[in-house]
């Protein structure tokens, strides 16, 4: 249990050292696939942690780990200053893959050569496997199409791998060493656009490593509750209504029972309807003790004349741990505070020691004080958002809930451009809910990560009878993901573009015109700001 300073982040509750024995660490080379190479080993039932890429081989073996992943990454494995692994990891003292840059580094690291490639590879490309053995065995082809995303390639390989597949602009798409437990492969398996990755990873995980196979959720429940319960004194939940913090609650009041109060602060920033929610299915549905708190003014205060986003953020961080240890003085005392953080907020803000670049400062884990007076305890920070969704159902809260998109912590702060004000909440608000609605209505809200809209300060023209005048133009997004990592605008039917514009400048007053983003992540992030 992570927790013993002040404030304490507690990453998760389980026992932190010896959860990755017999699982995969994956090294985080700062590829932007080192999730979801995470996601799919533990699809498998297998335990996949991220690792900072300098972990040394010491470390690793005394953490038990049954296998080692090498991300994929952004530098050039020959440039000076390139991030690199121990040494000691490429001997393949437990199996090692390398993927992309990782094969690239393990190359060099054996005394092979990586160049800038003559033709960069990214997208799809065809591999062809020169052994059905190893990664390859019991694939059904020996023809594979495989997601590329790399300008460098390896030109000679070490005496110590040999080739096992090929591609039309390598020779070396795959190898392997002699006894199988150092592989590397220039594509990504981990990605669904790689024919048979999945296999592959499988193959890697349950044979070459023969990793052991002790992930599951209900044992998750199971370890997280007799952790929990262990926590002394009572303990103060902020609750959203959205799915994160409410599966959080959820688990500690079967943890903790009556010594767990939960506090709903509407910060005037969250969507709409939610203190009903919250009042519904926590307090109603699942008999925990929620409070509830308007502190809207205080928050609109703070934002006043404040139009940076990262200032935003901070602010609302601040205010936010602000009113709860001022609940907490008046409600006390408390000894934890509970929060939803997932593990991808983790990593990206930059906590895990990884080279993920901290994009945005994400309110709940960046934006605590120093000083604050609890500890704070993080039960699902070790779980990305699918597995949090399947707690909560193992946990009994409703389907309704569980599916929800997600929503940012700073909420429509972020989703207002500019200055915040009430005004312009109101906008972003009544028309994210039509948005959620016509996307829900048809029949899309399962197909798409987000949809909602957002707007900023300028007015455009529009007519109403015979009269101009000036409105806000609002813009509507729905974007497709997997992980928030990427992200691309839906091909919304016009039909279902039509009936949300029309509904906006029907029933948000104010707003004349509506727009659809069509940008994709990256470039663009999936919250506006
Ligand atoms: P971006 O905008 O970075 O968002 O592409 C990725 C995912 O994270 C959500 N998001 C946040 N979640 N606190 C959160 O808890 C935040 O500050 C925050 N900012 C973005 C966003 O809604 C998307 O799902």
């Amino acid at each position: 249990m992570r927790g013993d300073r002040k404030p304490a982040r507690g990453r998760g509750a389980e026992g932190v050292r010896d959860r990755l024995r017999g699982g995969i660490g994956v090294l985080d080379f700062g590829g932007q696939y080192a999730h979801l190479i995470c996601r799919r080993v533990r699809s498998l039932g297998v335990y996949a942690e991220l690792l900072p890429h300098d972990i040394s081989a010491v470390e690793l073996e005394s953490r038990g780990v049954a296998g080692v992943i090498l991300s994929g990454g952004p530098a050039s494995a020959y440039s000076k200053g390139a991030p690199t692994a121990d040494p000691r990891i490429f001997d393949g003292a437990v199996p090692v893959l390398g993927i992309c840059y990782g094969y690239q580094l393990l190359v060099t690291a054996k005394g092979g050569e990586v160049r800038k490639a003559s033709r960069r590879e990214y997208g799809r490309s065809t591999i062809r496997i020169l052994e059905r053995k190893g990664l390859f065995e019991g694939l059904h082809e020996s023809k594979l199409e495989c997601w590329m995303s790399h300008t460098d390639s390896p030109v000679v390989l070490p005496p110590s791998l040999k080739p096992v597949a090929s591609s039309v602009n390598s020779p070396f798409a795959a190898a392997r060493s002699a006894d199988g437990r150092v592989i590397g492969v220039q594509f990504h398996p981990e990605v669904t656009h790689t024919e048979e990755g999945q296999a592959m990873i499988a193959n890697f995980v349950l044979r070459t490593c023969n990793a052991a196979k002790n992930w599951d959720l209900g044992g998750f429940v199971k370890r997280t509750e007799a952790s929990l319960s262990s926590l002394h004194g009572r303990v103060l939940c902020a609750v959203s209504g959205g799915v994160d913090s409410s599966v959080t609650a959820a688990l500690l009041h079967r943890a903790v029972g009556g010594r767990l109060k939960c506090a709903f602060i509407d910060t005037g920033l969250l969507r709409a309807g939610e203190a009903g929610n919250v009042k519904e299915f926590l307090g109603r549905g699942l008999g925990i003790d929620v409070s509830f708190l308007d502190a809207s003014d205080a928050f609109l205060r703070a934002l006043k004349g404040v139009t940076d986003s990262e200032t935003k953020r901070r602010i609302v961080g601040r205010k936010f741990a602000d009113v709860f240890e001022e609940f907490a003085r008046r409600n006390g005392p408390f000894e934890w505070l509970a929060q939803g953080t997932l593990y991808p907020d983790v990593i990206e803000s930059g906590r895990s020691g990884g080279p993920a670049a901290v994009i945005k400062t994400h309110h709940n884990v960046g934006g605590l004080p120093d000083d604050l007076s609890m500890k704070v305890v993080e039960p699902v920070s070790d779980l990305y958002k699918d597995e949090v969704r399947e707690v909560g159902r193992l946990l009994g809260l409703p389907e309704r809930v569980l599916r929800r998109h997600p929503f940012p912590g700073p909420g429509l702060a972020v989703r207002v451009i500019g200055e915040v004000t009430e005004d312009k909440l109101r906008v972003a608000r009544e028309s994210s809910t039509i948005v959620e609605d016509v996307v829900d209505g048809a029949g899309l809200h399962d197909e798409v990560w987000q949809a909602f809209a957002f707007v900023g300060d300028d007015k455009v023209t529009g007519v109403l009878g015979d009269e101009r005048r000036l409105g806000y133009q609002v813009t509507v997004k729905v974007v497709q993901s997997t992980d928030a990592m990427t992200a691309d605008w839906a091909r919304l039917d016009p039909r279902v573009l039509d009936s949300i514009s029309t509904r906006i400048t029907n029933e948000v007053e104010g707003v004349v015109g509506v727009a659809y983003s069509i940008s994709s992540k990256p470039p663009a992030t999936i919250e506006p700001q």
